[in-house]
């Protein structure tokens, strides 16, 4: 893993030696320094340093969302429905991360049948820094559905570290919502329809103390975020890879009347593999 953006000049070598202290880049925060652009293993520590969530303002944390998608170099998102295939190591210990720092997963529910969704697991490596942040052990999961046609007999709403929310709409079906309750999960209602509205959910999520908010998508759920404004920063790996065939690109759904502009915070690469971030201007 290499750092190509921000780039720094000779002292880059001093940070790229384990333990030695991140240079003085003068980028604005956020866009991290941490690791170097010589190309060697980065810890998850350097990792969690370089995806920390911005410092909170003075009057207390508001909520961030980022979404983290990876996407081939012709733009699909999934290769015969799994995002697996476009993905590689260091792909997953970037997601692996991105999850460590995370108070709360949204994810579409069809990312979650497909995937076949598990509960997060509690990892050693960021066991002290998610206690220092006032964190549970894991994320919750945080599934946004309106149908509810989810099975609940999943370890993800059945036995999880912390309870998976779902969240729907007012309108849900009370059976379904019954069934969802019963297995465990926690029902936030964050619509007034069927459906949820991204700014509500958003805030319902904040109102239970999580703001260090990250989406895993798809590309549905991830074209509401983007268009309602709620999406703060996109964590995207570009895949070196080429599929052709109509796969969905990352975001999908009604597009926006004027395209939003996103400022690059910095850029990792690793065999070939482009690890991106973004964040709105
Ligand atoms: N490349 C990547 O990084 C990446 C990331 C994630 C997923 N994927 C891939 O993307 C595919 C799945 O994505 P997708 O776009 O088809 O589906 P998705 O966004 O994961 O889920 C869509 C479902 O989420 C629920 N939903 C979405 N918006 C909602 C709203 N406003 N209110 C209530 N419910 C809402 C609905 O569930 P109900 O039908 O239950 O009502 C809807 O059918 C899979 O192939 C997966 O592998 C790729």
């Amino acid at each position: 893993m290499r750092r190509l953006f921000p780039v720094t000049d000779e002292t880059d070598e001093t940070a790229a030696r384990p333990g030695a202290p991140a240079p003085d880049t003068g980028q604005a925060p956020g866009a991290s320094a941490a690791g170097g652009s010589v190309d060697r293993e980065w810890s998850l520590e350097e990792l969690a340093e370089a995806y920390a969530y911005p410092e909170p303002p003075p009057g207390g944390r508001e909520p961030w969302l980022r979404a983290n998608m990876v996407s081939t170099l012709d733009g699909a998102a999934q290769h015969e429905g799994r995002s697996h295939p476009i993905s590689s190591a260091a792909d997953m210990r970037i997601f692996g991360t991105l999850r460590g720092l995370a108070d709360v997963v949204i994810v579409g529910a069809e990312t979650v049948r497909q995937e076949g969704y598990r509960p997060a697991r509690e990892r050693e490596a960021f066991a002290a820094m998610r206690e220092a942040a006032g964190q549970g052990p894991v994320p919750a999961i945080a599934v946004v559905s309106s149908s509810l046609e989810l099975d609940f007999s999943w370890p993800l709403f059945t036995s999880p570290l912390v309870p998976t929310l779902v969240l729907t709409g007012a309108a849900a079906a009370p059976d379904r919502v019954a069934a969802a309750e019963k297995a465990g999960a926690r029902v936030v209602i964050a619509g007034d329809g069927m459906g949820v509205d991204p700014v509500r959910a958003v805030r319902a999520l904040a109102e239970l103390g999580m703001t260090r908010l990250l989406t895993e998508g798809g590309p549905r759920l991830l074209g509401q975020l983007v268009v309602s404004g709620v999406l703060d920063e996109l964590c995207l790996t570009v895949s070196p890879m080429l599929t052709a065939g109509d796969a969905q690109r990352i975001a999908g759904g009604p597009s926006l009347t004027v395209p939003k502009r996103f400022a690059l915070a910095s850029l990792l690469e690793e065999e070939g593999f482009l690890f991106s971030r973004y964040r709105r201007t």
